[in-house]
């Protein structure tokens, strides 16, 4: 099988070492690996396959020099803007975590469950995006359904974990709760967060836009039209929750007619990538917890609504940094590479 030189941009972060961890795990066909940071982590090793690897500083040469094929970028909106074009010229296929690209209309927004062939479109630019942590586990959910009921509409409540906003915000909440156990709570510094995140909930992930929506639920309306090619209508409340992983959705889910609720988990049971975990009456229902360090989306809570027989009611949990990002993107890999070997 052909082997291929791997760049991971951002491969200090946290989603950059997730992204390693996958591509250990999946057997990736790695010719070389060459991780990428800026001068703060320049230097430093990451340990890949059992080897120590140094992380490279990112310059608009090395590419080029590395012959990079495959390039994973997460280092922020700014460097992608910067560099995912340059690493494309130099004849690597990008695939972005960023926000930065995920709206152009030349470049595919891609869920390898829910729009494969959209990865085709790579050529328009040499970039494929990845999308919002959030949007992917709501979409792998949504596609099942909606195939076979006609999906609507969708209410969202999101509860996401603090990872979500990088290494230093898990380690703002970390630093909280030390404090906390301390009696210095009152005087603990919040950067990352708009309020102490310890102990408390945040109705706001991002900032304001001016119809009273965030960025981060504007992503998740305008994502899942664009991913799904259909003007589904998509209302979402995003919630920073005190938690280090895993993000958490209620979704309302209105349809063209009826649904049944045990033929629609029979079906999300047959969706790829998703496991359902549905009795409730025995404590069985998908948590953060369980989710952590998983390559899956895990759905429960599954009910028609009590008034209307076109709504039901589903609760979401994935990984946000794996299946909101790295294993996202490592899935794009592969299938880029075997629409690529076809
Ligand atoms: N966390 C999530 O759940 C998630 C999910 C989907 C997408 N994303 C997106 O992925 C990106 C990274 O997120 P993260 O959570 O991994 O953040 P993070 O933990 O803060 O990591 C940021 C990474 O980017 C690198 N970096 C920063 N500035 C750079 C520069 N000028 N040149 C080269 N490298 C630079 C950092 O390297 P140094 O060590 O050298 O600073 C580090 O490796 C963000 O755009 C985020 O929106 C995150």
């Amino acid at each position: 099988m052909k082997q291929y030189n791997v760049a991971v941009v951002g491969a200090s972060g946290a989603v950059g070492e997730e992204i390693l961890r996958v591509l250990e795990e999946v057997d990736f066909p790695l010719a070389k690996l060459v991780p990428l940071a800026s001068a703060r982590s320049a230097g430093t090793t990451v340990t890949f396959r059992g080897k120590e690897v140094v992380i490279q500083e990112l310059t608009d040469t090395i590419f080029e020099e590395e012959q990079i094929q495959i390039a994973l970028f997460s280092a922020g909106g700014s460097v992608s803007a910067q560099y995912a074009p340059i690493a494309a010229s130099a004849g690597a296929v990008v695939i972005d975590n960023t926000s930065h690209f995920r709206m152009h209309a030349d470049v595919p927004l891609v869920v390898p469950e829910v729009n494969p062939k959209d990865i085709a479109l790579w050529k328009n630019t040499g970039i494929i995006a990845n999308p919002n942590c959030s949007t992917i586990q709501m979409v792998q959910t949504l596609k099942p359904l909606d195939d076979a009921y006609d999906l609507l509409r969708v209410d969202v409540s999101t509860y996401q974990a603090t990872s979500g906003a990088g290494m230093s915000a898990m380690e703002e909440l970390v630093r909280q709760m030390q404090d906390f156990f301390a009696f210095k709570l009152e005087q603990s510094e919040h950067k990352k967060f708009p309020h102490q995140i310890a102990l408390n909930l945040i109705p706001q992930i991002d900032s304001f836009t001016d119809n009273g929506y965030t960025k981060e639920e504007m992503k998740m309306v305008n994502e899942t039209v664009k991913i799904m090619h259909k003007n589904i209508e998509v209302s979402a409340t995003c919630v920073r929750v005190p938690i280090l992983r895993g993000h958490s959705e209620s979704l309302t889910l209105t349809f063209d007619g009826a649904v049944d609720a045990d033929e629609a988990r029979a079906l999300l049971e047959n969706a790829p990538n998703i496991v359902v975990m549905d009795k409730p009456n025995e404590g069985i229902y998908p948590m953060p917890k369980i989710a952590t360090d998983q390559n899956e989306t895990y759905v429960g809570r599954i009910r028609r609504d009590v008034y209307r027989d076109n709504v039901l009611h589903v609760w979401v949990v994935a990984d946000n940094l794996r299946v909101g990002a790295a294993t996202n993107a490592v899935r794009i890999a592969l299938k880029w590479i075997e629409m690529e070997q076809a």
